[in-house]
């Protein structure tokens, strides 16, 4: 059976890229992105996602209230029979009736070592904390902000040298493994929740 993927973004898609190239190169099987939506026309991921065959639909925020955002979201979810929803840089807060459809099976890609800076810019508030480690983390989505389970977690050192850019560039090296690498367990059926705890089943 195939995993059908949809891939909610808002920008640069680098991400949706790693897990594009993990599908077609094979680390990912039994799986295929069916669509990607975004909430802003020019998201660059929009054109990834055309250039290897995909689906991608803009829809404007500006024609719907909240409500009605989300339900044109699930509708098109719908519409792909989506078994998977990945957050790829999707820079909007998501309705509950969304979170609650893909309970369990709805992942995102945060660039810091969760629970540590949340929200926008992790990857600002690390360095400007003065942290020695960064690193990147996916999880499971849940109603909070950035805070469901987590999955994998990789790492960064925070170099003497480094800037918030080159730091930033370390992190999203690390992104393009991880993220691939929990899409892979999850589709293989690998993950099973356990209150916050994530088991790999082997
Ligand atoms: C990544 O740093 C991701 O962790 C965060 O937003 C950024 C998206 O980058 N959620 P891209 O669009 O995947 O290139």
């Amino acid at each position: 059976m195939t995993v059908k993927i949809a891939v909610l973004v808002s920008g640069r898609g680098s991400n949706l890229q790693a897990i594009i190239e993990g599908i077609e190169k094979g680390y990912i099987r039994n799986a295929a992105i069916h669509v990607v939506i975004s909430n802003k026309a020019d998201a660059y991921a929009l054109e990834r996602a055309r250039n290897h065959g995909i689906s991608a639909v803009f829809l404007d925020p500006k024609e719907y209230d909240r409500a009605g955002y989300d339900r044109a979201i699930l509708n098109v979810l719908k519409q792909y029979d989506t078994d998977l929803l990945l957050l790829a840089g999707y820079f909007r807060p998501l309705g509950n009736e969304i979170i609650e459809v893909y309970k369990n099976r709805m992942l995102n890609i945060h660039p810091s070592l969760l629970p540590a800076f949340k929200g926008l810019h992790a990857q600002k508030q690390a360095f400007e904390y003065g942290a020695k480690v960064a690193g990147c983390t996916v999880h499971f989505v849940d109603e909070g902000l950035d805070s469901g389970p987590i999955i994998i977690q990789k790492c960064v050192p925070v170099l003497p040298e480094d800037t918030e850019e080159t730091l930033t560039e370390r992190i999203l090296e690390q992104e393009h493994i991880i993220y691939p690498e929990a899409v892979r367990l999850f589709v293989e059926g690998k993950l099973k929740i356990e209150g916050r705890n994530v088991v790999f089943l082997s």
